[in-house]
């Protein structure tokens, strides 16, 4: 074998010139030819992640990539067409890739796995650019090792992250949370993160780290609305506003932007007002509170813990 040819194995020549439109700034894939893409959405209930590997799916496909994406809940069929009636099918589709977009069926780990190794054979044989999009990936990838079939797909999705890189294999996993969903080994490889909407305070310990040095807490994740998220890249952290796949367009609504999150309860208040200097806390006089107070459209409750807050706060400043 020349050198030539053992170069050419790793080289990702596809994503020399192959860019991502996700909301913010044009995510060029270049910085991604060594690496292949590990990318990972997490976030509660509709905050957009599906909408995610949709849209890179759709965009890489435009570009040299066949997408394959698993659809635990059948809500691709239609908007992609028929998922495949069999592995055969699956193999044929990769082998020929005259389809741009293939949807598999798997409602559970048993049905994932023979798919899952279909895409492994053929990730092996073909080398041609794949990206694989395994949606609700807690079906499908465990925290801890199981014995069961979910422990046989954790094991093909972690060889996806493992081996991918070498076999033109890109990955997009959704996952409901950052701890005790999926495989950790899918977080310690990720180098595209996607981050919605997080209403529970609980984890934010969990993602912290991610957030370290970049002024952005809580308060910003709790705030982002269907569609926003914040976007961790080669490139760092930017809050990007995804566009709707096109194939999402057709068959649902924009979701409405939501109103900015305001504080609810003592201890919110109480974090929103230490970031405020005591000049402008001592400024809000209670007209201007219930002005601001009926401006902003807030409860009574609302209001009530506000006020014991802020007074709270003065005392000890
Ligand atoms: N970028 C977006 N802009 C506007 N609306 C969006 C966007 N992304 C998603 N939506 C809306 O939000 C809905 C939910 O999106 P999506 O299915 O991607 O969320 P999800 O996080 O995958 O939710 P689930 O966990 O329930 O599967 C969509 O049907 C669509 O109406
Ligand atoms: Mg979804």
């Amino acid at each position: 074998m020349t050198s030539e040819t053992k170069h050419s194995l790793i080289r990702r020549d596809e994503m020399l010139k192959a860019v991502l439109e996700i909301g913010g700034q044009p995510l060029d894939l270049s910085e991604y030819a060594t690496t292949g893409l590990v990318a990972v959405g997490v976030g509660p209930r509709g905050c957009g992640k599906t909408n995610v590997g949709q849209l890179i799916g759709e965009q890489l496909a435009e570009q040299g990539w066949v997408t394959v994406i698993f659809d635990p809940e059948g809500e691709m069929e239609l908007m992609y067409g028929d998922a495949v009636k069999d592995e055969e099918e699956l193999y044929q589709c990769l082998e020929r890739r005259d389809r741009k977009i293939v949807v598999v069926r798997a409602t559970d780990a048993a049905e994932f796995v023979p798919y899952g190794q279909v895409i492994l054979d053929a990730a092996d044989r073909f080398r041609k650019p794949l990206f694989v999009v395994i949606d609700e990936g807690q079906l499908f990838s465990a925290s801890r090792k199981r014995s069961e079939s979910i422990g046989e797909a954790a094991d093909i999705i972690n060889e996806f992250v493992g081996r991918g890189r070498k076999r033109a294999l890109d990955l997009y996993v959704t996952a409901l949370r950052y701890t005790g969903s999926i495989h950790r080994l899918i977080f310690a490889n990720k180098n595209l993160t996607f981050i919605g909407c997080q209403e529970d305070a609980a984890a934010w310990s969990a993602l912290a780290p991610q957030f370290k040095d970049s002024g952005i807490d809580f308060g910003d994740l709790s705030a982002l609305a269907p569609g926003e998220f914040f976007c961790i890249s080669r490139r760092g952290i930017e809050k990007v506003k995804t566009p709707m796949a096109e194939a999402l367009k057709c068959v649902a609504p924009a979701a409405k932007a939501a109103r900015r999150a305001l504080p609810a309860t003592f201890s919110q208040w109480d974090r929103a007002m230490r970031g405020i200097s005591t000049e402008r806390l001592g400024a809000l006089s209670e007209p201007v509170m219930t002005l601001l107070g009926k401006v902003a459209g807030l409860s009574q409750t609302q209001m009530l813990a506000g006020q014991s807050a802020l007074q709270d706060e003065l005392e000890v400043r």
